[in-house]
């Protein structure tokens, strides 16, 4: 008989049972087993965690380090010296599997390098990790398992929650087999499991998991599976509780907040029905200093959402509205449900009612076959909505999506001209844009040490811009006044005017 401990996670037998009846469980922090062997083994040791991808990725990373705290297990950020090493790898672009792979091979020289040094129990001394979203596409996970022995658990994005299991088994066996759990779950939505945050300021909140777009390039539904929303009481008590903690900001997550709550068939929340503009209200009315949301999309994008933006001043003035390309016929073959003029008249009245809204958007270039003209349609709707921030892509095939079967005649090179092309007429928005804080005093969430200059910090402007100026490292966190006198096109230079 093995030695039974018992440590403060959620009870996953009873979860899976629980699963079967309904779409939306709780976790009560019940107890779950974990051997003696493995908390002796583990106990004071350090992990390691490396996140890809997007905000999606960056809170599940705070559930990994949660769970691995449990075992009192240490984070650093030294792989020489860590125990567990865990990847949590993103699919979304060709680039982003890419910097995986050469991550796994060097951590092979390492786990080489161990394996010289010790005979015994050599598998165990250092476990390698693999979880996100790379792990749930079929081709990449064969590659996985086949290229790449070494990898000694992988853990679907379904599946985070069997953490703990999966590294018991896996000492249990003596490091002997390698395990694999990408079993799907996709209609839970799995609560309370324990979380370490990245920062005590800012927050990554969950309001819906999955994706049921289906854009054609996307591989985020095969991924992160069907939408599921969270309950309203849910995701209010845990933003009541970064509230009591002293947070700054929650920014409340979902592939697509619009379509929050469609999911949850009879559910109300005080007698109503709910939609994202109820949610976002509700979350507003707690008073913290601010609010955002990621990701809008735009024929969901409901004008009532705009109101509350508009009537509560801890709800940024900032809003991602992806609009992906300019031309109709680009947007038909990308499966996105909306027109470049129905895109054009949500942006006008959002203008309407916020004048000072500061907008972003993720554009694709060189959609398949995507013509001269089609992206002069770019061209001209990037110049009539002027943003203020953009993310550019060039498309990026996706095996087992829409797209990745298009025919592509495109060359490579024109869709890098075309690139450079669109960073030039969104930067002229962008300077635009820039010109209405120059010079003005604007509050700012203090985030950390400027990446350039030790003796800087960095924060956030409320049109979730960087501004960087001389301060002590004890505003980190903080609210501050920072004046704006210095345009550097994708940030600022200011100065602290008041604490
Ligand atoms: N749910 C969000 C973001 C999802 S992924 C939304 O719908 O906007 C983030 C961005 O990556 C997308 O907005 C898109 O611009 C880009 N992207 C997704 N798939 C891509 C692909 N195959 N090639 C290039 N860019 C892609
Ligand atoms: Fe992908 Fe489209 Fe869903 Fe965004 S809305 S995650 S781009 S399928
Ligand atoms: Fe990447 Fe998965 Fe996010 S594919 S962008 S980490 S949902």
């Amino acid at each position: 008989m093995r030695n039974v401990n018992y440590i403060d996670i959620p009870s996953l037998l009873e979860a899976r049972k629980r699963i079967k009846s309904s779409n939306v469980i709780r976790y009560n922090n019940k107890e779950h087993q974990v051997s003696e062997v493995t908390l002796n083994k583990l106990k004071g040791k350090k992990y390691y965690i490396k996140t890809h991808g997007c905000q999606a990725n960056i809170r599940d990373e705070e559930t990994l380090s949660g769970l691995l705290s449990s075992l009192n297990m240490e984070r650093s950020e030294d792989i020489n010296e860590v125990s567990i090493i865990v990847i949590n790898t993103c699919a979304v672009r060709e680039n982003a599997n890419n910097k995986v792979y050469a991550e796994i091979g060097n951590i092979k020289h390492l786990k080489e390098k161990l394996n010289k040094d010790k005979s015994k129990d050599k598998n165990q001394d250092l476990i390698l990790i693999l979880c996100g979203c790379m792990v749930e596409t079929k081709d990449t996970l064969d590659k996985l398992i086949n290229v790449y022995p070494y990898i000694d658990i992988i853990l679907g994005t379904h599946n985070i929650d069997d953490l703990i299991t999966l590294i018991d088994s896996y000492l249990e066996n003596k490091g002997k087999n390698r395990l694999v759990d990408v079993s799907s779950k996709e209609g839970d939505v799995i609560e309370d499991l324990p979380t370490k945050r990245n920062n005590d300021f800012s927050a990554y909140v969950n309001i819906a998991f999955g994706c049921d777009k289906f854009c054609s390039y996307c591989i985020v539904p095969y991924t992160r599976g069907k939408e599921r929303s969270r309950r309203v009481e849910d995701i209010l008590l845990e933003c009541k509780l970064l509230k009591e903690e002293g947070y700054k900001e929650v920014i409340l997550l979902g592939q697509n907040v619009d379509s929050y709550g469609k999911d949850l068939k009879d559910y109300t929340y005080k007698g109503n029905k709910v939609s994202f503009a109820t949610l976002l209200e509700e979350v507003a009315k707690l008073n913290i200093p601010r609010v955002r949301f990621l990701t809008s999309y735009p024929s969901e994008f409901k004008d009532e959402v705009i109101d509350v933006i508009a009537k509560y001043d801890n709800v940024m003035n900032y809003i991602h509205l992806p609009v992906q390309s300019g031309s109709n016929s680009v947007l038909k073959r990308m499966n996105r449900r909306y027109t470049k003029e129905e895109y054009l008249a949500l942006v006008d009245r959002i203008k309407a009612k916020i004048p000072n809204i500061a907008l972003s958007t993720d554009i694709i270039i060189g959609f398949p076959n995507e013509s001269n003209e089609e992206f002069l349609d770019t061209l001209d709707l990037v110049r009539k909505v002027s943003y203020s921030s953009a993310y550019t892509f060039i498309y990026s095939p996706r095996e087992g999506t829409l797209a990745a079967k298009m025919e592509d005649l495109t060359p490579y090179q024109e869709k890098v001209k075309r690139f450079k092309e669109l960073t030039r007429v969104l930067e002229e928005g962008i300077e635009k844009d820039n010109l209405l804080h120059l010079n003005k005093i604007e509050e700012v969430l203090v985030t950390g040490v400027s990446k350039t200059n030790e003796e800087y910090l960095s924060g956030q402007l409320e049109n979730n811009k960087t501004v960087n100026f001389k301060g002590d490292k004890s505003l980190i966190g903080k609210l501050v006044k920072v004046k704006i006198n210095e345009d550097k096109l994708y940030s600022f230079n200011g100065e602290l005017v008041e604490k």
